[in-house]
């Protein structure tokens, strides 16, 4: 692949993941309202401001490359969230709730840490450190965001939801 092809590409990714990095600054105060666990809230409270951290990580590595910081319509993260939403009003005020709740969140950390781990390939392709850095910085928070959510699910939610 010429290297204009995988400079576009990263851009595109940039973008989708910018996209969905919105949409999950606001999911997630609805899935930390809708938790029954105090840990699970907990966990979505955190995780929503460093949320916010990924969106402006996000904006330097626009920066970087020069461009306007904007993201592109992703049908991916939609469809994770839209699941998540249809599962908090049809599980709403049943045990098996944070269950689900926990299981939606897994799906967009996972969504994430694709993206990311793409992108920081991509980025040291195109020999981009301060991008690298920038990256790998969020996509750790990441994983350690989904071993926390699976924590919880192992120790507590699941549990609940199967009693
Ligand atoms: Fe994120
Ligand atoms: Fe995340």
């Amino acid at each position: 692949m010429a290297e204009k092809d995988l400079n576009e590409l990263f851009l595109h990714t940039l973008k989708d993941i910018y996209y969905a990095e919105k949409q999950i600054l606001k999911a997630l105060p609805k899935m930390a309202k809708a938790a029954n666990s105090d840990d699970l809230r907990a966990a979505f409270e955190r995780h929503l401001d460093e949320t916010e951290t990924h969106v402006e990580r996000l904006d330097n590595i626009f920066e970087l490359l020069g461009k306007a910081a904007r993201g592109k319509k992703c049908d991916a993260i939609e469809g994770i969230i839209d699941e998540g939403e249809e599962i908090m009003e049809e599980y709403a005020g049943t045990p098996a709730l944070d269950a689900g709740l926990l299981a939606a969140a897994q799906a967009v950390e996972h969504y994430e840490i694709s993206r990311y781990g793409t992108l920081k390939a991509w980025a040291r392709k195109l020999n981009m450190p301060e991008a690298i850095k920038l990256l790998d910085q969020t996509l750790a928070e990441e994983k350690k965001t989904d071993e926390t959510l699976s924590k919880i699910a192992e120790t507590a939610v699941n549990y609940r939801a199967a009693a």
